[in-house]
Order: structure tokens, then sequence, then C-alpha cells
């Protein structure tokens, strides 16, 4: 599939009909999101044919773009029954499948490597302190190829060194800085859209 056809395709998703603050939803639009997967996908082949799970999935943006791009099983977490109600419905508009599960990550007891990949777009814990990097340490934990995930640019230093010195990881690697839009969701938003620099990281876990 062409990049610009994935994009349009997540475009036509539907995004979160009552964002909830307190868990920092804000969707990843189709122009990111189509980005990411097709990097991980024709840089790395870490989509096709692959089992991948998407943590945090929100509305399933980009779990169903890994589906689209011929992953063999995805899986979505999210704690959020209301969007995995959305991701459910978004992924049978688009005729793939999405498995999905409704956990808190911090309880999740995967043991050992049971996916290949995972891709994400955590809450970026700004809201609940450490929360990125709990999903990171997670990741970590059951990806046995690589985690793909979009962390603040501001907390580059902090996101390396937790994930070579803590979390199993073998590389860090920024693959690019991007522009994300932090729509006007919540009320306190005093703007109308807020732009964050924010890092596409890919990271490989010890053994892969
Ligand atoms: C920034 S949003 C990203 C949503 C979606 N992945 C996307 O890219 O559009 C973060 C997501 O993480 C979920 N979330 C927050 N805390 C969580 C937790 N402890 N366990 C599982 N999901 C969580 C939220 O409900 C939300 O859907």
């Amino acid at each position: 599939m062409k990049l610009k056809q994935l994009e349009g395709l997540l475009g036509n998703l539907q995004q979160f009909s009552n964002p909830k603050v307190e868990l920092e939803q804000y969707p990843t639009g189709p122009h990111i999101a189509s980005r990411v997967l097709y990097t991980a996908e024709n840089s790395f082949g870490d989509v096709g044919d692959r089992v991948v799970a998407d943590f945090g999935c929100g509305c399933g943006t980009l779990g169903i773009a890994a589906a689209l791009l011929g992953a063999e099983h995805v899986v979505g977490v999210d704690v959020d029954s209301q969007s995995l109600e959305i991701a459910s419905a978004n992924a049978e508009e688009l005729e793939v499948e999405l498995n999905l599960v409704q956990c808190d990550l911090g309880n999740l007891d995967f043991r050992g490597q049971i996916v290949d990949t995972v891709v994400m777009n955590p809450p970026f814990g700004t809201r609940k302190k450490g929360v990125d990097m709990e999903f990171l340490r997670v990741a970590l934990a059951v990806a046995s190829q690589a985690v793909y995930s979009l962390h603040k640019t501001s907390t580059r230093e902090h996101v390396k060194r937790a994930a070579l010195r803590d979390f199993n990881a073998s590389s860090a690697e920024v693959l690019c800085e991007l522009r994300y839009d932090v729509p006007h969701l919540y009320k306190f938003h005093k703007k109308k859209e807020v732009d964050i620099a924010v890092d596409l990281w890919r990271f490989v876990p010890r053994g892969a």
C-alpha cells in the first residue's frame, strides 16, 4: 500500500468522542501515524507478517495502520472501554482484524517476548508522572524485534538512559523529530492547537 493511500484511510477514522484528560487522550493524526508505520515496515520490515501490539491504542489508529500494512496479528491494549469501542468500529469499517484488550498497561502480566513489534503513542506523563516510562518498560519486555514510540523531545536524554540502562534495550535511536499538533480538546488549552516537538524512537530489545 502506498503512503498516501494509508494516510487517506487513517484520515477517515473516528477519534475520541469524549477525551479524558487524566488519560492524556489525544489522537495521533493520519500524517504522523501513516509515516510511523510506513517507516517501520519499509525501512525495517517490522510490520508485515509480524505480531504487532499497539499500547494505549485509543481509537486504534496505529494498530489499524499495522493491519493495513499486512501484520499477521494486531493486539490493541487500552485502559478505556469507550475508546476500545471506537477502535472496534474503526477496524470493522476498514475490514481489518484488531484484537482488543481492556487493561491498565501497568498491571499487564505479560511473560516474555510474546509479540514481535510494539507501536505506541503513550501518554507523555504530564498528568500522571512516569506513565510514559512505564509504557516503555512494558513494551521492551514483551517485544522481540522492535518498539516504535513517540516521546517529547525534551525528554530525549532521559528516555535514552532509561531504555538502555534499565529496560532491556540494546539500541535506542531517534528516527526523526516531529511537530505534534495537540488539538484543542480540553478546556484548559487556551490556544486552538498546541504544537509540541516529539521524537519518533526505534528501540531494539536485547536478544533481537
Ligand atoms: C496519547 S493517547 C494515544 C491514542 C492512540 N494510540 C493514538 O495514537 O491515537 C494515549 C492513550 O493511552 C491510553 N492510556 C493512558 N493510560 C493508560 C494505561 N495506564 N494503560 C493503558 N492505556 C492507557 C489512553 O486511554 C489513550 O488512549
